[in-house]
């Protein structure tokens, strides 16, 4: 026993003396990364991030393929809504980074609505969903869309029995969920699928691992305006770059946002803190989808605003220069990786384009 135990302080102690000689000794530490002195700088910037980490799962819509299939498959399926022509895909555009390139989403019969749609990218992470955090899980958004009459408007009573007179769905949610087409059973498959819809490998998670290589030098630049000139990890801060939060930023707009929810005055023309992962691949931004650009939203920040008069605190005038400027925004599309994820469209259940 005691031999072991000899042998594991060793080999505790034996990391620390080679770390130790290899600061005393330059020539030593010529084969690995040439990080040394930037390393420690490295680390207070790291210290201020969080990883990602898993999606989180609700304990009672586990990760199951058959419901994730399905769910995907009803994502797919414009016989979700009340004319049969709109899916949730129609507005949460895959290769638009799951939203429309739209500033206002268009709804039912060509409705405009009042707000942009925001991405299905990372949203596994909110623990409120819609831009003023109006639902508590991704099961009770999805009935939302679905029913609204300026979106899907589709009556919800109904839905069951109408993805029941489809052949296949009732075969796929038995085989998904050993029961019948319930509306919950719908939502559970459809929120399991969004939590598919992930990006968690860009060059900014594995430089948080320690992987100093995988962003460029204007990348770390931006991504340290964004720490401390920029403030902008301030309410853009823990997993998914949000800390889940409501403010109001001073956009232009009328919009009352979270106090519509709250009746709380404090809240006029707060949101959600959006996170920023895959924020490249879903232009333009905002709730109001008011700014075109990347670009755009870094000025927007650096000017404090628009002036809306119940602007938090928070945002003041930064005078950033134009090189922290392209760097903040080099840090942004570092967030996103190559590409907006993608899926293999399903074949829907019996349907025939003409139809
Ligand atoms: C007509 C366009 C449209 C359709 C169809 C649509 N959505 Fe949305 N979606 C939106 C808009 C707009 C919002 C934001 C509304 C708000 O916050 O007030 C939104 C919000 C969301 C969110 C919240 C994201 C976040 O950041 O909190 C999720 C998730 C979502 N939709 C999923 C779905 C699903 C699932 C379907 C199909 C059942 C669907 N949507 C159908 C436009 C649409
Ligand atoms: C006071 C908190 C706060 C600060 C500081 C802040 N943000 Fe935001 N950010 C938000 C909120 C809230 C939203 C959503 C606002 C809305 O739509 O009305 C947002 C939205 C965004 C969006 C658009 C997301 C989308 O999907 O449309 C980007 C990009 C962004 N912020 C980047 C930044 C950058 C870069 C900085 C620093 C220069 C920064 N933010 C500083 C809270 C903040």
């Amino acid at each position: 026993m005691k031999k072991y135990l000899k042998l594991a302080i060793f080999l505790v102690v034996l990391p620390l003396v080679l770390v130790a000689c290899g600061t005393a000794d330059e020539d030593a530490t010529t084969d690995t990364e040439p990080v040394d002195e930037a390393d420690d700088e490295y680390a207070d910037l790291i210290a201020k991030f969080d990883p990602l980490g898993d999606v989180p799962v609700p304990e009672d819509n586990p990760m199951d393929e058959d419901v994730i299939e399905l769910g995907k498959t009803l994502f797919f399926d414009p016989r979700l809504s009340g004319n049969d022509e709109l899916s949730c895909a129609s507005c949460h555009v895959p290769a638009l980074g799951w939203s429309d390139g739209k500033p206002l989403f268009e709804g039912f019969e060509g409705v405009e609505g009042p707000r942009r749609t925001p991405t299905i990218i990372n949203s596994a992470y909110y623990d409120e969903l819609f831009w003023d955090g109006r639902a508590d899980s991704l099961e009770e958004q999805a009935k939302g869309p679905i029913s609204s009459p300026i979106e899907m408007n589709m009556n919800l009573d109904e839905l069951a029995d109408k993805l029941a007179a489809i052949d296949g769905y009732p075969e796929m949610f038995e085989e998904a969920f050993g029961e019948e087409i319930t509306l919950d059973n719908i939502v559970k498959a459809i929120a399991a699928f969004e939590r598919t819809i992930v990006i968690d490998d860009t060059p900014f998670d594995r430089f948080l691992a320690g992987d100093y290589d995988a962003l460029t030098e204007e990348e770390i630049l931006g991504m340290k305006v964004f720490a401390n000139e920029g403030q902008c990890i301030t309410c853009h801060n823990g997993p998914n770059l949000t800390d889940q939060q409501y403010h109001n930023v001073g956009l232009d707009s009328d919009d009352e946002g979270r106090m519509e929810h709250t009746g709380d005055e404090e809240d006029d023309g707060a949101f959600r803190t959006a996170g920023l992962y895959g924020i490249a691949h879903h232009a333009p931004y905002m709730h109001d989808g008011s700014l075109e650009t990347l670009e755009d939203v870094v000025d927007f920040y650096d000017r404090g605003g628009d002036g809306h008069p119940n602007t938090s605190p928070l945002i003041t005038e930064l005078n950033l220069t134009d090189e922290q400027k392209s760097a903040l925004v080099a840090f942004l599309k570092a967030l996103s990786g190559d590409e907006s994820p993608s899926v293999e469209v399903p074949d829907l259940p019996d349907y025939d384009e003409e139809e």
